[in-house]
């Protein structure tokens, strides 16, 4: 009989022995002759499936509108302290990268994780938020150094104008925007980040498209898929701030001494 040697990997996404590689077993071919967009391909290699136009498009809305914040914020600012330490590429992008956590732009997880739980169990609002604050974890998604609620945040916005008009439901944003009107009734800074955004929003398109049995939901949710999105997009932007460093020739940077308060 035939004797099969155990392999080393095992992988289902892609495949490329054939004459063109395929992603999720579509052909190249057909990726680009049917004009398939960045949503379709990370829908294939993700998620092992198309997903129908309005979810491949809030996808590549995700990752457009996550592309950058500005020279400012934690990923952009090692970004560009590492450049201009004259590092490569790849080291200034993951010098960058590697500050994408809790407290900025890798909350998406953990905002899907928290507001699914709290929605499934029909927490309110306020039993979420002070549940929380008794077991001494902020709420992941809410919140902000700069955005206020007399200043929200465009992008969030722009997130939900698109799933109001194309998701069937956004029960899971709705819980997250009552979730925001509590938390901005204790202090103005406690606004829905773009993260719970996209947290609350991907619940709604995995639970609304049809496409995804409870058990893969959970598991994208357990696995923590979504930070991804904020990886991906971000990237875009670190590995611009790395060419403008470049492009301008800024000499190594030094923190200037003023701008530390030395004490014991
Ligand atoms: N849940 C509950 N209370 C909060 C939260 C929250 N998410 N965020 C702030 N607070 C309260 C707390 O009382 C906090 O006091 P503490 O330090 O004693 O816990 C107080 O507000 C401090 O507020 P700020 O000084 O304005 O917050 P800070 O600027 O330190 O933090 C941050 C901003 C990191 C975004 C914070 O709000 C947070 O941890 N949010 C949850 C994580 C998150 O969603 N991050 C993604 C941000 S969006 C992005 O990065 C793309
Ligand atoms: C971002 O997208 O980087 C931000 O929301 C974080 C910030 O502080 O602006």
């Amino acid at each position: 009989g035939k004797v099969r040697a155990s392999t080393h990997i095992i992988s289902t996404i892609s495949d490329d022995r054939g004459e063109e590689p395929c992603y999720a077993g579509v052909p190249m071919s057909s990726i680009i002759e049917q004009g398939y967009g960045v949503g379709d391909v990370i829908s294939l290699l993700w998620f092992k499936r198309s997903l129908p136009r309005y979810c491949t498009h809030f996808i590549e809305i995700c990752i457009m509108l996550c592309a950058d914040h500005g020279p400012c914020v934690s990923g952009a600012h090692n970004t560009i302290v590492t450049a201009r330490a004259g590092k490569d590429l790849v080291s200034s992008l993951v010098s960058g990268l590697l500050t994408i956590g809790p407290r900025f732009g890798g909350a998406i997880d953990d905002a899907a994780r928290y507001f699914k739980d709290a929605y499934d169990r029909g927490l309110t609002p306020y039993e979420f938020v002070e549940g929380m604050k008794k077991k001494g974890i902020r709420v992941p998604g809410i919140g902000h150094r700069i955005k206020r609620g007399d200043n929200r945040d465009k992008r969030v916005e722009l997130l939900q104008r698109f799933a109001r008009t194309h998701f069937p439901s956004v029960k899971y944003m709705e819980y997250a925007v009552q979730v925001e009107t509590y938390t901005l009734s204790k202090a103005n800074n406690l606004v829905l980040n773009v993260d719970g955004a996209i947290g609350s929003l991907f619940l709604d398109l995995l639970a609304g498209s049809g496409m995804f049995s409870k058990q893969e939901i959970d598991e994208i949710v357990e696995i923590g898929y979504l930070n991804g999105l904020f990886v991906l997009a971000r990237s875009i932007g670190l590995i611009g701030h790395t060419f403008d460093q470049k492009r301008l020739k800024q000499p190594l940077y030094r923190h200037p001494w003023e701008d530390v308060l030395y004490t014991k």
